[in-house]
């Protein structure tokens, strides 16, 4: 099969479509997914860079999530699964024609979404699932703002909040406003300005992607009986380097935490989240994705594609992302 192999960390010229072995056929309870699209992440250019401590080591397949055909089914999967549209969860190894992967991961794809759109989903979607309704305890009539709201987390978060008769500020680059629009968001802010954060209103929830300072500055934002749900550190990293300096001033706030008894005495809930975390204690996505069905299959969350790229190009899709010129999700197509 053809694969995008990491073939040693650095700039994107590392990354090269190669011949690998098929993987083995589908163990118990797995499935063979021949792959249609692949979701392209943060992290993915992490691993690249040799900034992810988790990732396989070079030379390396990297890639969470897919969507595609099953191909072929392991004992104990109903073999009429054979030829079934499906999304699902890859821990790496999905930026390849053919991947392996738990039959209760493989989601069944709605008709009326395509596969890149299928590919789309998993971790945007379980992520803000998970964050809103997981953890957030959304309610209807309440406020959340969503940082980095045009990015793909962003955008399947505004689709869920609004789902669930939320008020949705979202902050972006100025450039991204009129699509936050779009999506559904009643207040669009310019985070770039200086003092962006003076004479909002108070909220219920906040999404911080970005950790670092922003966390402090998102808790001062709740109101009593809210909460933050922190889940991404994009304040540390700038670009395609990560360095000590950008990072440190950020890190340091972070390190020293909240103050229980402050938040006690304010009534506000800081959320960590971390999907690898949570995957890997369930052994499954399910938990989080399962419960969107239903808004996938009736229009409610429509995954948004900012662009399908060849395997070929695999660079040119880690480059959208670390220039944040994407408004959604980057796939690879085979
Ligand atoms: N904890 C978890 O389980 C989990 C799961 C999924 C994602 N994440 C994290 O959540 C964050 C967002 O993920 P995503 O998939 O939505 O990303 P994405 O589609 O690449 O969008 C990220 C957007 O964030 C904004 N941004 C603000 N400051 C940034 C910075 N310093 N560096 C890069 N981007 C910055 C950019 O938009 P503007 O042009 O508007 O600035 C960028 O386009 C990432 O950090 C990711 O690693 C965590």
């Amino acid at each position: 099969m053809r694969a995008v192999v990491i073939t040693k960390h650095g700039d994107i010229s590392v990354l090269k479509v190669q011949e690998r072995p098929d993987p083995p056929p589908p163990s118990a309870g797995q499935v063979r997914v021949a792959v249609r699209a692949a979701g392209v992440n943060f992290a993915d250019h992490l691993a690249r860079v040799g900034l992810y401590p988790d990732a396989p080591k070079p030379p390396c397949v990297v890639g969470y999530e897919v969507s595609g055909t099953v191909e072929a089914v392991g004992d104990g999967v109903d073999p009429a699964r054979v030829g079934e549209r499906v999304f699902g969860g890859t821990r790496f190894g999905g930026y390849a024609e053919l991947v392996n992967i738990q039959a209760a991961d493989a989601i069944p794809l709605p008709e009326v979404l395509t596969f890149e759109q299928g590919a789309a989903i998993p971790v945007n979607y379980a992520t803000a699932w998970a964050a809103l309704h997981g953890y957030g305890s959304l309610r209807a009539g309440e406020r959340v703002l969503i940082h980095a709201a045009a990015g793909g987390v962003g955008i399947a978060a505004i689709q869920l909040a609004k789902a669930a008769g939320a008020e949705i500020h979202g902050t972006a680059s100025p450039a991204k406003h009129s699509r936050l629009v779009e999506f559904g968001v009643d207040r669009a802010i310019d985070y770039r300005k200086d003092g962006w954060w003076k004479g909002l209103p108070p909220y219920d929830i906040v999404l911080d992607a970005m950790g670092g300072k922003s966390l402090k500055r998102s808790y001062d934002l709740l109101r009593p009986g809210g909460r933050i749900v922190a889940y991404g550190f994009s304040a540390m990293q700038q670009g395609e380097k990560r360095s000590l300096r950008t990072a440190l001033p950020q890190l340091l706030p972070m390190l020293r935490g909240f103050n229980l008894v402050k938040q006690l005495s304010d009534s506000k809930a800081v959320i960590g989240l971390n999907m690898l975390k949570l995957w890997d204690d369930r052994g499954t996505l399910e938990p989080w994705i399962g419960p969107l069905g239903a808004a996938l299959a009736d229009g409610v969350a429509v995954p948004v594609v900012h662009e399908a790229v060849p395997f070929a190009n695999a660079g040119e899709a880690h480059r959208i992302l670390a220039a944040r010129e994407n408004v959604g999700k980057v796939v690879l197509v085979p």
